[in-house]
């Protein structure tokens, strides 16, 4: 069983869409902690209120950046995870930090990257007029919501969307591709090989997610 540890900021909704995966049976990983960089994070109670193992380190307690992530790589590697997943984690990891955990470490943005890294992403989708909006999971590289991707979920944009009629849809598709994607890794059936995604499974032209392309690399 792969061990998992989820990082956090937040409401928490990714987190609890990943602990209905899990749930389900013959499901290969289980998370055995979740860390959250905010105390007031309602996330925290969702872990809690299953019994799973929290930790808060308060990112205001620390003077650098760098101080931060030794504490927050100290506080991890205690729980021996396999797969480290940011749901909702808005601190920015140093490079170092990245390093530690190369093709172990994923997260997911709410948009079709690389359009739209950092904040607001549904608010500047509806300033573009872009018709297809979305969202990705991909490995963490030290660049800010960049990383060789996973899986994508692709909505439309209507004309009647607001912020939040566009976030709420958008957030339905993360709920499905993240779990996805972890059991991808947790199958073995994904990893990285030289900064490229390495995903063995058969692609679904109809589905709604849009996979990479197939890739492989003899020494994997
Ligand atoms: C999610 O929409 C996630 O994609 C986003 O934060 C939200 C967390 O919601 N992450 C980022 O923007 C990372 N750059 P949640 O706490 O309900 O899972």
């Amino acid at each position: 069983m792969m061990r998992v540890v989820v990082l956090i900021s937040g409401r928490g909704s990714n987190l609890a869409s990943l602990f209905a995966a899990t749930d389900r049976d013959g499901f290969p990983a289980r998370v055995v902690a979740v860390i959250s960089n905010r105390p007031a994070a309602q996330g925290l109670a969702i872990a809690a209120a299953r019994g799973v193992p929290t930790d808060v380190l308060d990112h205001r307690q620390f003077a650098e950046r760098g101080q931060f992530d030794t504490a927050l790589a100290g506080v991890i590697d205690g729980f021996m995870p396999d797969l480290i997943v940011l749901a909702g984690f808005m601190r920015i990891l140093g490079e170092g930090f990245v390093r530690r955990y190369e093709g172990r470490l994923i997260n997911i943005h709410p948009s079709l990257l690389p359009a739209f890294p950092g904040l607001h992403t549904h608010r500047r989708a509806l300033l573009e007029g872009v018709r297809i909006h979305g969202c990705t999971v991909h490995f963490v590289t030290a660049d800010l919501d960049h990383g060789p991707v996973i899986i994508q979920a692709a909505v439309p944009v209507l004309d009647s969307d607001d912020e939040d009629t566009l976030a709420a849809r958008v957030l339905a598709q993360e709920h499905v591709v993240y779990p996805q994607a972890v059991r991808w890794f947790a199958e073995g059936r994904l990893h990285l090989c030289a900064g490229r995604i390495v995903l063995d499974v058969p692609q679904d032209g109809a589905s709604a997610l849009i996979a990479p392309q197939i890739a492989r690399c003899p020494p994997c």
